[in-house]
């Protein structure tokens, strides 16, 4: 991907997808609650020491550089946290042209359509001559995860099928990972008119 991130963010005029700023430090570790943890894989630590450690570390990068996590805020009030997005690489670029794409928001934001807005933004803009202009986004959630299903078939990404025993999750907390069939959403850029 040689896409550079646009210096004001992506905005749709309701919420804004900017970089993260070190003030945003405990709003972010607020985000991380029972939901976000019942429906996240346990791949990195998440204490609040941790998490502080991921924020400076994105905070800190050079603004062209894709930092693969953005800040997720209202537009109107851009020092008010609503949630977090990244994405990953799970093939090697090139020859693939894919990424997995993650979000979470914070209980204060839930129900609100700011996840919908927010995916559909990344997703428009990644798969866009101007973004990552990858061929395909795509994102897995929980069976059990039905918000997560619903958010994604409404900002463009579609059902393609089911993966079993590919999430590992925490069901109780400090319980043991349970692998959970996952829902597997896709989006892939338009075709392109030549000339
Ligand atoms: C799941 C999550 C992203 C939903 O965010 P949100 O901002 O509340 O979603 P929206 O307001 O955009 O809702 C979009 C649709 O999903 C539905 N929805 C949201 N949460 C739901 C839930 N828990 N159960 C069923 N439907 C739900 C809404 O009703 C809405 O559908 P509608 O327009 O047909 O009424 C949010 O609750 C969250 O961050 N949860 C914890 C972390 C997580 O699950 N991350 C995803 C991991 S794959």
């Amino acid at each position: 991907m040689d896409a550079i991130w646009p210096a004001a963010g992506l905005t749709d005029g309701s919420v804004l997808l900017r970089r993260w700023q070190p003030h945003d430090s405990d709003q972010f570790v607020a985000l991380f609650d029972h939901e976000v943890a019942r429906w996240s894989p346990q791949v990195s630590d998440q204490s609040d020491a941790a998490l502080r450690g991921r924020l400076e570390q994105a905070a800190s990068m050079p603004p062209e550089h894709l930092s693969q996590g953005y800040a997720i805020v209202e537009a109107e009030r851009p020092d008010h946290l609503l949630g977090a997005t990244d994405w990953r690489t799970s093939a090697p670029m090139p020859p693939f042209s894919l990424v997995d794409i993650g979000y979470l928001f914070g209980a204060h934001a839930r129900g609100r359509g700011v996840a919908t807005a927010a995916l559909r933004l990344l997703g428009g803009w990644l798969l866009s001559p101007r973004g990552g202009d990858l061929r395909r986004i795509q994102l897995d959630h929980a069976v059990a995860n039905a918000g997560s299903c619903r958010v994604a078939e409404k900002a463009g990404l579609t059902i393609e099928g089911r993966r079993p025993q590919f999430l590992p999750l925490r069901d109780t907390p400090g319980g043991p990972l349970v692998f959970h069939d996952t829902c597997l959403h896709g989006r892939v850029r338009p075709a392109r008119t030549v000339g």
